[in-house]
């Protein structure tokens, strides 16, 4: 070699020619294992909370499906508390094993980025969409844990029963049906006595119970109707001039307050008392209000005469019976 030619510079190679800070080969080779053991770790925790996720999602399946097939409290209690278990359980690991748990300080800093923080903020951001793309088994696993379990949970909406369809706004009455006594006998007009009152339902068959007693109704229920007779002529609502039978009166037994019956009649004032919050309807005038916090008045039934001499509706009550509701005037 001549003075003249050049050479590598010692800084540059080491002795055994590689570069001087260039890990060795056994440190490379550390390096990967490393990895790959930190790689296998990763795995497994994301399999772990997967699992979870997946119990939770197959819990959930099997509580829709018990509920479906019509119930079983302590299976469904069961899956319930799987379902939600499992959720907790994927999510609690998830935040062990893939969130930063160091405690983080944020200094004060100048207001506006410099270009190496800006540089390192799209380094951070693109990393972390990375992960999050790495992470697709636990999004997608905990999706559908959450999908399955919330479908699950709207099952029993259909616990709520039937729609109610026209059921809170008519009653079983019906032009030509009976009223009848609680045990079920027809009533005359001589029934009731001068300053009397009679509560009355609509004649319809009686449900059975599982002793096989005869049972109320709820319908029948609702149509709970005070017959009255009191001492004095009643002033007919408009439209409603024959609406009376013998001197007798109907009006609903159901409060349009919130639904007490209406129980106490003063037969010297006409006046109908609910003893729930004292609502005060006047018997000889439509049973209007005249005190108290119901809004509306009693519901009139009309009332006519069979061909036996037996009281019977001659339609339904005047409006829906009991407390408001929402569309009750649509
Ligand atoms: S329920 Fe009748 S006054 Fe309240």
């Amino acid at each position: 070699m001549t003075a003249d030619e050049p050479t590598a510079p010692e800084s540059a190679a080491g002795p055994g020619g590689g570069c001087l800070g260039c890990p060795g080969p056994e440190a490379a080779q550390a390096a990967a294992e490393a990895e790959a053991t930190r790689e296998a770790e990763s795995r497994r925790a994301e399999l772990a909370v997967a699992t979870g996720f997946l119990i939770s999602t197959a819990s959930a399946i099997a509580l829709a499906v018990v509920y479906w097939a019509g119930g079983q409290t302590q299976l469904e209690g069961l899956f319930l508390a799987t379902a939600l278990a499992g959720l907790g359980v994927g999510f609690i690991l998830w935040s062990k094993r893939f969130m930063p748990h160091e405690p983080v300080v944020e200094a004060r800093h100048p207001i506006a980025s410099s270009e190496a923080e800006v540089d390192a903020f799209r380094d951070e951001f693109e990393q972390g969409e990375n992960i999050l793309t790495r992470r697709k088994l636990l999004v997608r696993s905990a999706g559908a844990a959450v999908v399955a379990l919330g479908a699950a949970l709207l099952f029993p909406i259909r616990s709520l029963g039937p729609r109610p369809g026209k059921g809170l706004k008519t009653t079983p009455y019906r032009s030509g049906v009976h009223v009848v006594t609680a045990t079920n006998d027809r009533v005359r007009p001589s029934d009731i006595n001068l300053n009397g009152v009679l509560t009355v339902f609509p004649e319809v068959p009686l449900n059975t119970d599982a002793e096989g007693e005869d049972v109320q109704p709820a319908a029948q229920a609702d149509a709970a109707t005070l017959l009255i007779r009191p001492n004095q002529d009643v002033t007919p609502v408009e439209g409603r001039e024959d609406w009376t039978q013998d001197g007798i009166i109907a009006y609903s037994k159901i409060c349009t307050h919130v639904g007490c019956p209406v129980g106490l009649y003063e037969a010297q004032e006409h006046l109908l008392l609910c003893p729930c919050h004292q609502s005060t309807f006047d018997v000889l005038d439509g049973a209007e209000v005249i005190f108290g916090p119901a809004g509306r008045p009693l519901p009139q039934l009309p009332l006519g005469l069979d061909d036996e001499g037996y009281l019977i509706a001659l339609g339904d009550f005047s409006s829906p019976t009991g407390p408001g509701f929402w569309d009750r005037d649509r």
